[in-house]
Formats: structure tokens, sequence, C-alpha cells
């Protein structure tokens, strides 16, 4: 974003971009509304796009493209085998990411499928800076576990660190000497760490991490889904990188990795992914299974029109004013949620803003999903879509206990270059509405709970019709308004 400074002394993100292509959207009356959450089983997930008004689920394949992007996908060519469009993709990750191998898959759980059938055995851990949900099933699947040692201030929700993606150091050398290393599969990093709010990891800590691997011998993989924003954030918050250029930061990054994996639904702003390897041993392996999981090499159940896209979207993660965008925008309104007291995560991370629901909602055990309620009160609120990342998004153990998150948080994602201010105003707006009848809002309950990844498919009731209760106020106050 261009060094602007207002006249008029106000701080309003601004954007880099004009608007050539919009999608209509309804806003559907709070009647409607409660019909749909409950049609919904409470969870966001199963709601129907045609009730939602802002939809801040996630910021995965639901990025604006660029008209460069678009006007890429015109010429791809789509032959089955040694598609000249897989070729441009693969020297553009050579050329960003340095490594000789590039294999793609057709998402970011398929790449940590193949990582997890390749390099995780029965009884192996991974040490991580954090999970995510899909990364840790294959790892499970696979009969391995793993080990989260972010840095203390990682799970604090306000803080000023900058980096709480960092991973702890000491823990990891403790956790690779008690377990030994030849029970360590890898060692994962993962860029803007989902699951804390989108917070980075430092080249400086990254550094660390791959002095450690090293001592011991062990690959170092860096899940770079949420790479763009990391990116950004390494050179807006580490001293010694403010004059580095993004590409430059990125050539760091990847030479301290072994392994670079990435959801294209998020880095690149299509939909696809991908792993850059060196490993020549390990590439054969991969060239093995892709066929047989994915599709043959050169388009692996992508469509060559998206490879074409990432090509260009890759490119242009290099680009500041691009990936500064959402942090910008995410930024902007954590401050504004801040001006009436909402308990948000600080400090502002990548991917969206995340309220906090165990403060937000301290009424609500956190066996009744404070999280999971306080996204089916936002959507009745105002349409609004978020998602849930607490308890609901934990899985049972094999004993059947439930257990509860580290952090209980509404996640609202801002996808890169896709809503305005005035549509981040009205969400704050529904939120401080939200905020001053908190009361209202109880707590939620499994009526069908899959056993796998609940929170995609579960349906759930609230505890009370509080939901009832919260669409009669939002009238009473409101009135015939949508
Ligand atoms: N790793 C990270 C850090 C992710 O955020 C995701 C997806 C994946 C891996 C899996 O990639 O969806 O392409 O298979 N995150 C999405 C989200 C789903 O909404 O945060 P995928």
């Amino acid at each position: 974003m261009a060094d602007i400074r207002y006249f008029t002394g106000q701080s309003l993100p601004l954007e880099m971009h004009k608007v050539r292509v919009v999608q209509k959207l309804d806003l559907v009356p709070i009647e409607r509304r409660l019909e749909a959450i409950g049609e919904a089983g409470s969870n966001t997930f199963l709601l129907r796009n045609a009730d939602i008004f802002i939809d801040m689920l996630t910021d995965s394949g639901v990025n604006a493209m660029s008209d460069n992007q678009v006007a890429a996908m015109m010429k791809a060519d789509d032959s089955y085998a040694g598609s000249e469009t897989f070729t441009r993709l693969e020297s553009k990750c050579r050329d960003l990411f340095g490594k000789e191998y590039f294999v793609p898959a057709h998402q970011g759980r398929a790449c940590e499928h193949i990582l997890a059938q390749l390099l995780v055995g029965d009884g192996d851990v991974v040490p991580m800076n954090y999970h995510f949900t899909t990364t840790k099933a294959h790892i499970t699947l696979r009969g391995g576990s793993i080990e989260e040692i972010p840095i203390q201030e990682g799970l604090a929700v306000e803080s000023d660190h900058p980096f709480k993606g960092n991973m702890d150091i000491e823990a990891l050398r403790k956790v690779v000497e008690t377990k030994g290393p030849e029970k360590i599969a890898f060692v994962r990093m993962e860029a803007g760490t989902n699951l804390i709010g989108g917070q980075p990891f430092s080249l400086e800590n990254l550094n660390a991490v791959r002095q450690v691997c090293d001592q011991f011998g062990l690959r170092l993989v860096l899940d770079a889904s949420l790479l763009a924003d990391n990116l950004y954030f390494i050179k807006a918050r580490e001293d010694r990188c403010a004059q580095m250029s993004i590409r430059e930061i990125n050539a760091a990054i990847s030479d301290l990795c072994d392994i670079i994996y990435f959801s294209a639904r998020k880095l690149g702003c299509v939909r696809g992914g991908g792993m850059c390897i060196d490993d020549h041993e390990l590439y054969l392996q991969m060239r093995e299974l892709i066929p047989l999981y994915e599709g043959f090499l050169t388009y692996v159940g992508m469509s060559v029109r998206e490879m074409e896209a990432l090509t260009i979207g890759l490119e242009e993660t290099m680009d500041e004013d691009m990936i500064n965008q959402a942090p910008h925008f995410i930024a902007y309104m954590v401050e504004e949620l801040n001006k009436h007291q909402i308990p948000v995560v600080t400090p502002a991370g990548g991917l969206g803003c995340h309220v906090d629901a165990m403060q937000f909602l301290d009424h609500v055990p956190q066996k009744q999903y404070p999280a999971g309620a306080l996204a089916s009160a936002l959507f009745l609120a105002g349409g609004i879509r978020g998602m849930e990342r607490g308890t609901m998004s934990e899985q049972r153990d094999a004993d059947g206990v439930e257990p509860l998150a580290n952090m209980e948080l509404l996640r609202l994602a801002l996808p890169r270059r896709v809503f305005t201010v005035s549509q981040v105003n009205y969400v704050v707006d529904r939120l401080a509405w939200l905020y001053e009848n908190r009361h209202i809002v109880q707590g939620l309950r499994f009526v069908d709970e899959p056993k796998n990844l609940r929170f995609f498919f579960g349906k759930l009731e609230p505890v009370s019709p509080w939901q009832d209760a919260l669409a009669a106020k939002f009238r009473q106050d409101f009135g015939d308004s949508l």
C-alpha cells in the first residue's frame, strides 16, 4: 500500500487496485436468518450462500484474482501430459523457492496426505509451531503424533509480541532429545499460523529452528499456505529485514527449509497446491504416489486455467502492494473493534480478524462452544458468516474425551481484495450491537456429531431458545430495517 498521509488525519486502509467485476449481494431479513441458522444446525459451514450477506468464513479459494491472472487463464495448455502450463508453473516455483522439483497437488491437504504417507511412520512425532486441522489429521492417520511448541505468547489472546507464530527453540531441542531424533518425522513450521490468529514467525526464529534441525539431522518442512501474510509481517516488523525486498525475504525463508508446501487456495489466490523440494529420492517417491491420488504429474486434478493463474499469482505475491492489503484491512478492523472494547486477538495478524469468544461470552461454558455460539449469533445479527475456531474444531480422543481448545475464536476472514471498508464497518457495527446484547447469547450442544472433523458437518442446537430471543431483540432495536 502506498505511503499516503491524509490531509484530514483519517487513518483508513487504501486500496491500490480498482474493482472491475462485482457480485451482487443480498441481505435477507432477520426472520429468514433465524430459519436459516436453524436449518444449518447452528453450524455456519452448513449455511447456504443465498442466505449470507458478508461471507467471512475463510480466505481459502475466495480471494479476488487480478486482471493478469484471469488473462493468463485464456492461454492454458490442457494437454494431459507435458503441458506448457505446468512447465511455466514449475519454473516460477523454481525461481521463487529455489528448489529443483515442483510437485503439484490438487490442494494443501493433498500435499499433507502425500507428505504424511512418505515421511510419517507409526509412533513418529512431528514438532510444530502449531497444528492445522487437516495437517494433524493426516499425521495421526499414519499413527504419528504432533508436538505443538509455540512460544508462550503465541497462545495469549492479547499481546504486543510481533511474532506470536514463533517456535519455542528450547522446547524443540527438548522434544527431539526426549523422543530421539530417529522418531522425529520432520519439524514443521507454519507461516501465518492459522489457528492462533494468523500470527507470523520471524526470520530469526526460522533460522534458529534450522540450526536445531542441522544439529540433529532433521528435515524442516514449511507450510507456506499463509506465506504472503508472513512475508509482509517480516518486512514490517523485523528490523533487520526492513531494507530487504519481499523477494529477498522469500528467498531467505526458502533457503532455510527442505520442503515447502502450500495451499494455492490461499497463496497465489487460486485453487490448487504444491510442494517444492530438492531431494531427488523423495521426488521419485512422490512421483509414484501423485498419479494414484491426484492425477498425472502435469495436471493433478487442478484445472490448467487455475495453474496459469497460479503462476501469475505467485509472482504477484512478491508485490508489497498486493500482500499488504489484507493485513492493513485486518489491522483496521481490529482497531475499530478495540474502540468498542470487543475482545480480539492482538496484534492484528493475517488471514482475518479473530474475536475472543471466551471473553465475549464469558458466561458460556467452554463445553457449550462459545465460539460456535458467537458465530451463529453474528449470522443472526447481520447475515455475516464467520468460522468457529475452538473446541468444536477439536476432535475427541480415542476414549471419546473431548479436549477443550486452547483458544475459543470466532474467525472473520478477510479474503484478499474482496471486501470494502464500508463492509468492514458494517461487520464492526453488528459485532458492537451483539456485544451490547451478549447476555442473550447462550451455548450450543451437538445433536449430530460426526467422528472426524466434526466442525464441517456436525449439527447443533441452542441449549435454550436464545436465538429466538436474539432475533426478537433485533426487531425491537432495528424495527423493519434489515
Ligand atoms: N495449511 C494451512 C495453514 C491452511 O490454512 C490450510 C487450509 C491447509 C493447510 C489446507 O489447505 O484447504 O487447500 O486443503 N485452510 C483453510 C482455512 C481451509 O479456511 O483456513 P487446503
